[in-house]
């Protein structure tokens, strides 16, 4: 039977409730579809900074590197551990070291929910660079806390990176309605955003089955909630991508349903999945987290393993869960509940 070893990081407040509940589901889609999974679980978090000085030990990303996939909770107790140090130790190591260059971000409306916006009817599936750009980490403060103090943080748009990401967006668009939407902010920031312009022209005649639109972040902001679903496949850099994607959540119903993968293409190392949302320590203790999008993520995963079928079927799950009005409405069913409910709808 055909097994695949996932690394599992519940990280840090409600991050281990939804990666439970998620793994509950991809232990039985898997049973369902034959195959197997063996999970590993690392305790690699803020109490375990508390406890060793690291979020993660030094050998942490050599020993990620030999798993198929990395399934994530949260990362980060701010009233613990500063969130800069936090993320800096283990959730932005991971993506930049194994070059997840491509964070895959689904904002559509479940059935039953109910989202903030008129229109319901969109699809839209964001691509952010995950690895340089305006988190590139590059940068320095000067004469420190005194009054000349100078703070820099410099962004990084390699070529490399820069056309790898537009690259995976235009297939990815290519896969679906063939619409891609570059999204920059070149008519103010005039080196980084107008090399960005420059590479997506220099490319699009290389797909010329996708269509290709080139807007300003101000501008996608508007669009996202005025005319969603003229919207299909958007890529967008780290900074800006960051920003959109909770936007889509919000669009969506909520970070209760959004789901992301941060994707290494060429699959020379694994790639990891996480829900959007973080640790949310204000409800970690309630039970009351919402699964839904660990439990996406986790489809996004057997995708990514080549598993369509059983991420189908999660997907089906999920969507009868939310179309019987269970987990549309934050707070009102446990954690347990929700899971329970997929787990049934999956047979
Ligand atoms: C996300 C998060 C992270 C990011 C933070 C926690 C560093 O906001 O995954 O969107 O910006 O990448
Ligand atoms: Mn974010």
């Amino acid at each position: 039977m055909k097994s695949y070893r996932i690394a599992l990081v519940p990280g840090d407040g409600i991050g281990r409730d939804v990666t439970d509940a998620a793994w509950q589901v991809l232990e039985r889609a898997a049973r369902g579809a034959g195959f197997g999974l063996e999970g590993t679980a690392f305790p690699w978090s803020c109490a375990h900074y508390k406890e060793t000085g690291a979020m993660m030990p030094d050998d942490g990303i050599a020993k990620l590197r030999g798993f198929d996939s990395i399934l994530l909770g949260a990362v980060g107790w701010p009233a613990q551990v500063p969130d800069n140090v936090s993320l800096h130790g283990l959730l932005l190591p991971i993506r930049k070291a194994f070059v997840q260059y491509a964070n895959v971000r689904p904002h559509r409306l479940l059935p039953g929910v109910v989202g903030p916006l008129r229109k319901t009817e969109f699809d839209i599936l964001c691509i952010r660079e995950n690895t340089e750009g305006e988190y590139a980490g590059a940068g320095g403060r000067v004469h420190r806390g005194g009054p000349d103090e100078v703070a820099v943080e410099t962004s990084v748009f390699t070529r490399k990176g820069v056309e790898r990401i537009l690259r995976f967006g235009f297939e990815q668009a290519r896969r679906r309605t063939g619409r891609l939407a570059s999204v920059t902010k070149s008519n103010a920031q005039k080196y980084s955003m107008v090399f960005w312009d420059e590479v997506t022209e220099a490319l699009a005649p290389e797909y010329p089955d996708v269509t290709v639109t080139s807007y300003h972040i101000d501008a996608m902001a508007a669009r996202m909630v005025m005319a969603p679903e003229s919207l299909d496949v958007v890529v967008a850099s780290n900074l800006f991508g960051d920003i959109l994607t909770d936007l889509g959540a919000a669009i969506q119903g909520g970070l209760g349903y959004a789901a992301s993968a941060n994707l290494v293409p060429d699959r020379s190392a694994p790639s990891m999945f996480e829900p959007v949302h973080g640790s949310a320590p204000d409800i970690a203790h309630l039970g009351i987290a919402n699964p839904i999008a660990a439990i996406w993520s986790g489809a996004m995963m057997l995708e990514h393993l080549g598993e369509q079928a059983a991420a189908d079927a999660i997907m089906a799950a999920i969507s009868a869960t939310t179309a019987r009005g269970i987990g549309t409405v934050q707070g009102r069913e446990k954690t347990g509940e929700i899971t329970a409910a997929v787990l049934a709808a999956l047979g």
